[in-house]
């Protein structure tokens, strides 16, 4: 059986929590393949909201197997309290499997995190803050430490001393900090979390195969997005992953040849958290209105998010690099009170138009967005489940993404909660 996968194609917070648990219903397993609890995911059933940062979002289905894929990067305190958090509310997270190959995100990676940051001062990336680039740093320079190593005592201490030589180093002496206790890290890695994570540590490129084989359906999860990828984003406004749909072969161990659906995750406007190039961004009271009614704080920092208009351009790069085969957009009804809704597509830069994204960077950072304008709806589709009840000017807006990006839409949301959705394939 065939594996999908879910991806963000703008800068993140487009609603893949929302139809990962959605589209899991229909699944045996729910893998992440990259990001760490830089992710918050959203995902709101019967009213109740669950804010998640490395459970994968099939969690709340009893027959799926949520796995924490070896393209993870992991903080087994944050994960161990997201568990604790879920079982308080009644959610069973027994079924959890996390990859013994997972790189661990240490205390240092989030002190180091910050002091980079400090360091960029106005060039800042604005992260996190949760150690993703220093821990995915680590991996690339062969001195990180894996989730497998929480069962050995030993290689946990020898791995942990080796990169504490050089960390520490760092830290005093071009950071002027205190060197960093291995013993205080030990004490809370192996004595507190080694217990709880030793029986969630698995082989899982062979639990996801043992699926894949028996003829079940598995679903790749994305965190962040498109232009938040170490390669294909906005570099060095990115982070330091690969959530393309590629990813999530490496990031789980699964070839190309098994993912046979990828649906692109698209916001009906874009927003971004952080810093860097954004062409279509607002700073007038449309901008405000979509923060307002979008509700754009971050899930995870509480940050307020960029706002822009809708840009074609990007989801055309977009379509492309993650060889989509359908979009879902969402928050359809964030735009339901405006007179009018603008979606860009094509940049104009230097006398030349760009319908395709500047292959340099430096244009998107002047670049003038070619709109398109449309009059609104002004109504409320909340209350919408199907394709032949929504009001004309929605179906010409989301014709016109259509047409613009070269990928059918699949699905529509409509709000937050898990049943506010409009299939467009089951009524054509
Ligand atoms: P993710 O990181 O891509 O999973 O997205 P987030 O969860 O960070 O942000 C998306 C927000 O929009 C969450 O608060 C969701 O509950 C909410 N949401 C998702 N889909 C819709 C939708 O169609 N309409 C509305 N109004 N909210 C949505
Ligand atoms: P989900 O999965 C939005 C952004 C940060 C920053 C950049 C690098 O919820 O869509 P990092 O801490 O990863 O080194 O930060 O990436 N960022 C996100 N923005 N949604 C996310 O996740 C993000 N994860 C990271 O704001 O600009
Ligand atoms: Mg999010």
């Amino acid at each position: 059986m065939p594996a999908t996968v879910v991806v963000g194609t703008q800068w993140g917070d487009e609603g893949k929590g929302k139809f990962t648990d959605l589209v899991a219903g229909e699944t045996s397993m729910v893998v992440r393949y990259q990001g760490g609890h830089n992710a918050g995911h959203t995902l709101v059933v019967d009213g109740e909201s669950f804010g998640l940062q490395l459970v994968p979002s099939g969690v709340l289905y009893a027959h799926v197997t949520p796995v924490i894929g070896n393209g993870v990067v992991v903080d087994p305190r944050v994960l161990i309290a997201e568990m604790d958090m879920l079982e308080s509310r009644g959610v069973s997270t027994g079924r959890l499997r996390v990859s013994g190959n997972a790189h661990l995100i240490l205390p240092y990676h989030q002190e180091l995190d910050a002091l980079h940051e400090r360091h960029l001062g106005k060039n800042r990336i604005g992260t996190t803050k949760r150690g993703i680039g220093p821990a995915y740093a680590d991996r690339s320079m062969r001195v990180g430490l894996r989730v497998q190593d929480l069962l050995d005592e030993k290689i946990f201490r020898t791995k942990l001393d080796a990169a504490l030589e050089h960390h520490n180093r760092v830290l005093t002496r071009v950071f002027n900090r205190l060197p960093v206790d291995g013993d205080a890290i030990a004490d809370e890695y192996l004595g507190t979390c080694a217990p709880r994570m030793a029986p969630l540590i698995a082989d899982t490129v062979s639990l996801i195969h043992d699926q894949l084989e028996a003829g079940n359906h598995v679903l790749l999860e994305g965190a962040q997005a498109t232009f938040l990828d170490l390669d294909h984003g906005t570099y060095p406004f990115v982070t330091s992953s690969n959530p393309v749909a590629g990813g999530a072969c490496t990031g789980a161990g699964i070839g190309p040849r098994h993912i046979d659906r990828v649906i692109g995750i698209a916001k009906a406007y874009v927003t971004r958290v952080g810093a860097g190039p954004f062409p279509t961004e607002l700073f007038d009271e449309v901008g405000d209105y979509l923060v307002d009614v979008g509700n754009e704080y971050g899930t995870n920092t509480g940050r307020r998010r960029r706002p822009g208009w809708l840009d074609a351009v990007m989801l055309r790069y977009a379509a492309r690099v993650n060889s989509l085969s359908e979009l879902a957009i969402t928050k359809l009804d964030v735009l339901d009170g405006l007179d009018t809704i603008k979606v860009c597509v094509a940049y104009d830069a230097d006398g030349e138009r760009h319908d395709q994204l500047p292959y340099h960077q430096t244009v998107l950072h002047h670049a003038e967005p070619v709109y398109v304008e449309l009059p609104g709806w002004k109504q409320d589709l909340s209350g919408i489940r199907s394709r032949s009840e929504l009001p004309a000017e929605a179906e010409a807006y989301l014709a016109l993404v259509e047409e613009q990006v070269g990928v059918p839409i699949g699905m529509v949301g409509v709000g937050p909660g898990r049943d506010q959705v409009i299939r467009f394939g089951d009524q054509g």
